[in-house]
């Protein structure tokens, strides 16, 4: 069924080694809960309740000491995520604190309130990456976050940061819905005028207050269209570097059309987190379920958790049914993302294999052709070369 075996193999083995071996790479802090917008997709449904016992400044220092003096904080990247990180009034000393013990440290915002004294502080504390979201032009984007007025300050941050060489990473993240799919090309066209280099699109899951809401939830043929865009895009031009979020294998063909390489999901192996209560986690975005829990910074120490605990997450059998058992794909896939599993039902939420049955095939020819197209080139080139020796 595979082009080639001998990678899945290596591939799968590769995944059951990390999960072995564990080596934290991401550490998400979800600094707060508390943010200025009231997206209608926010996965973390924010801003619906008063955080009660939000992690303090102390706490959060706490971690940082301990994670670096037990791994080399220039391999762990520091992902500062919310809630709206930077309604956090202590944030940037955090950062300060942090780049000091050596972490590199990005952060993913709304962009809301960044000017010019956010991208002064941005610029003294080394910020390294930085994700800003849009998720339409400016009517829908503002409608969506509900917070009239607030594109105009996001471009103007955007333009503030883009003169910054400090930044390694400006970006711009857009979350696909029914709503924005067919807005994909102005906001492409929006990032080109910007200068901006990376755009990452990511789908909206059905997580938090976007769970059910078949308003916004993209069908087969909406996510169709997403991939057409993106693989027409990578195809046709490079100005703009364009990423699928960390979210979902898509099939053995699309993965490697769309990504360049298949998907795995580093929940508990290579990313964890701190949540906003304390919580010690993983992504963010998993459902926060009590057994998930892997304790809480307040009495536990992150590094003790992260090499004993996690077990959940470090098994082979993490995400799987009978369904995924028997599934060909399961040595690419394991059982998809943690994010989107289904602890329910026992299900994936979104399998690859069930949402883009006739795709496989279309996709398998693309990638034949394509391999057909360069056995071709190779013969021409040799067939040149050696007309050229006998010539000479
Ligand atoms: C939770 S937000 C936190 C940072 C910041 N407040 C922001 O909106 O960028 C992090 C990212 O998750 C995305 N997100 C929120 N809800 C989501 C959902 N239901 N599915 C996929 N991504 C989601 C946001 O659009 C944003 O890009
Ligand atoms: S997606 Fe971000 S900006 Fe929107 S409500 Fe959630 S945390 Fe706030
Ligand atoms: S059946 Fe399971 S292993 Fe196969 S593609 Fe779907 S989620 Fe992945």
């Amino acid at each position: 069924m595979y082009d080639d075996q001998e990678f899945v193999e290596q591939y799968y083995n590769g995944k059951k080694e990390l999960f072995k071996t564990h080596p934290l790479r991401v550490l998400f802090f979800e600094i707060t809960s508390r943010c200025n917008a009231r997206c209608e997709h926010c996965g973390s449904s924010c801003g619906d309740f008063v955080p009660k016992d939000e992690i303090t400044g102390e706490e959060i220092k706490k971690v940082l000491r301990d994670v670096a003096a037990h791994y080399d904080p220039k391999l762990v990247m520091l992902n500062i995520t919310g809630g709206e990180p930077l309604v956090r009034k202590d944030l940037f000393e955090l950062m300060d604190y942090a780049t000091k013990l050596g972490f590199y440290w990005g952060m993913t915002t709304n962009g809301m309130l960044i000017d010019e004294e956010v991208v002064k502080k941005i610029v003294d504390t080394k910020m390294y990456s930085i994700s800003v979201s849009i998720d339409g032009m400016k009517e829908l984007h503002e409608s969506f976050r509900k917070v009239p007025g607030s594109f105009e300050k996001i471009i103007h941050g955007l333009k503030l940061m883009k003169e910054c060489p400090s930044i390694g990473v400006l970006q711009v993240t857009t979350c696909v819905n029914k709503k924005n799919i067919d807005q994909l090309e102005d906001i492409y066209q929006l990032l080109k005028e910007l200068g901006i280099k990376y755009w990452r699109i990511m789908e909206v899951d059905p997580i938090g207050r976007a769970k059910n809401n078949d308003d916004l939830l993209l069908d087969a043929d909406g996510e169709n269209k997403m991939f057409e865009f993106m693989k027409e895009k990578q195809l046709t031009q490079n100005e703009i570097r364009i990423d699928y979020g960390c979210a979902h294998y898509l099939g053995w063909n699309r993965d490697w059309l769309i990504r360049g390489k298949p998907f795995i999901c580093g929940a508990g192996t290579m990313v964890g987190s701190v949540l906003s209560n304390g919580d010690i986690f993983v992504c963010p975005d998993v459902p926060r379920r009590p057994e998930l829990i892997q304790g809480n910074v307040r009495k536990d120490s992150f590094v003790e958790v992260w090499e004993k605990k996690f077990k959940p997450y470090r098994k082979v059998s993490r995400t799987t049914n009978s369904t995924c058992k028997k599934c060909p794909d399961w040595k690419i896939c394991m059982g998809g993302a943690f994010h989107t599993w289904d602890f329910d039902e026992n299900r994936q939420l979104f399998c690859a294999r069930e949402k883009f049955k006739e795709m496989y095939e279309f996709e398998k020819r693309v990638l034949e052709n394509q391999k057909k197209n360069k056995k071709k080139d190779t013969k021409k080139k040799e067939t040149k070369k050696s007309n050229k020796k006998t010539s000479s």
